[in-house]
């Protein structure tokens, strides 16, 4: 167990690290000092060669992460807040280029900077009480950590646009519907499923796991011309790894691959 001031990272298995966001009395509100823990946190993960999945949660039964903590950001000043805004997205960048998936568990509100938190991870399981959402324009503001940028990528514009003008909530169930969220579960059923697809994927070939979030990642953003051209090339550099010489031997020796 690492302990930092806002943030619990533990081994919740051989291969998996669970990160969970600590201030349960704020809602796991986002401040500075708890920025800085996360940013730790992943050092911590990234150092790791052994790591294969990392879980997100945060602390307690009603809350995910209520957003950017709003008594820190009240004082800003223009050029503070837009620090405070690259700050996190450069944190939240770092969830998409971590060589290993994340999936956030979403045990409730997920609310602004919670909600950029959660589409910041490789993709999302909630909990039956989850509550998505981007009320920032109900503060006065737009969203400032990737928010505006995100959602649109995983809803489609149209809906998005509707959560972001209107500031309106998704329940677990149409968060799922709209594809925010790939499966609902019971709250206590929670970290118990996201421990299960861990070790899933946990059971399979490392380096091509990382390939495969990465060209997911990177392509998404080019044509798909060179977003192919990539594929063909991570796809030939696996036939340089000890574990495409396991996995295929292991098929064909009717036998599970030891990666
Ligand atoms: C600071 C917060 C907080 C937040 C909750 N709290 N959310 N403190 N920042 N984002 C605190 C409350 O002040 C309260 O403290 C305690 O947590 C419990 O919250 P309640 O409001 O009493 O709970 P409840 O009535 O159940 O309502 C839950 C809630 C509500 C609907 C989630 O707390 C809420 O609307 N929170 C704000 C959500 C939000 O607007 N998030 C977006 C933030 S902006 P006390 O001391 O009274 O017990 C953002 C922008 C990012 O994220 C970009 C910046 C660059």
């Amino acid at each position: 167990m690492h302990s930092f001031e806002n943030i619990l990272l533990e081994k919740a298995a051989a291969n998996v690290y669970c990160l969970t966001v600590n201030r349960p009395k704020v809602l796991n509100a986002l401040n500075q000092a708890t920025l800085q823990d996360l940013a730790a946190a992943l050092d911590v993960v990234a150092s790791d060669q052994d790591a294969r999945v990392l879980l997100v949660t945060g602390s307690g039964e009603k809350s995910f992460v209520a957003g950017a903590d709003i008594s820190q950001m009240q004082g800003l000043t223009p050029l503070q807040a837009k620090r405070f805004g690259e700050q996190a997205l450069a944190i939240f960048r770092r969830f998409e280029t971590l060589d290993i998936p994340v999936i956030a568990l979403v045990n409730g509100f997920a609310l602004g900077g919670g909600c950029e938190l959660a589409m910041s991870c490789d993709f999302i399981f909630a909990a039956d009480n989850a509550k998505f959402g981007q009320p920032e324009v109900s503060l006065g503001v737009t969203p400032g950590f990737g928010g505006t940028q995100r959602l649109p990528r995983l809803v489609g514009r149209a809906m998005a646009m509707e959560m972001l003008v209107s500031g309106r909530m998704l329940d677990a169930n149409e968060a799922l519907q709209r594809g925010l969220v790939n499966h609902v579960y019971p709250q206590a059923e929670l970290m118990e499923q996201g421990l299960k697809m861990a070790a899933k994927i946990a059971k399979n070939g490392p380096t091509a796991v990382k390939f495969s979030k990465e060209l997911v990642q990177r392509g998404q953003d080019l044509d798909l011309e060179n977003a192919c051209a990539m594929e063909s090339d991570l796809f030939g550099l696996c036939f340089a790894t000890e574990e495409q010489s396991e996995g295929m031997q292991a098929f064909l020796e009717k036998r599970k691959a030891n990666f």
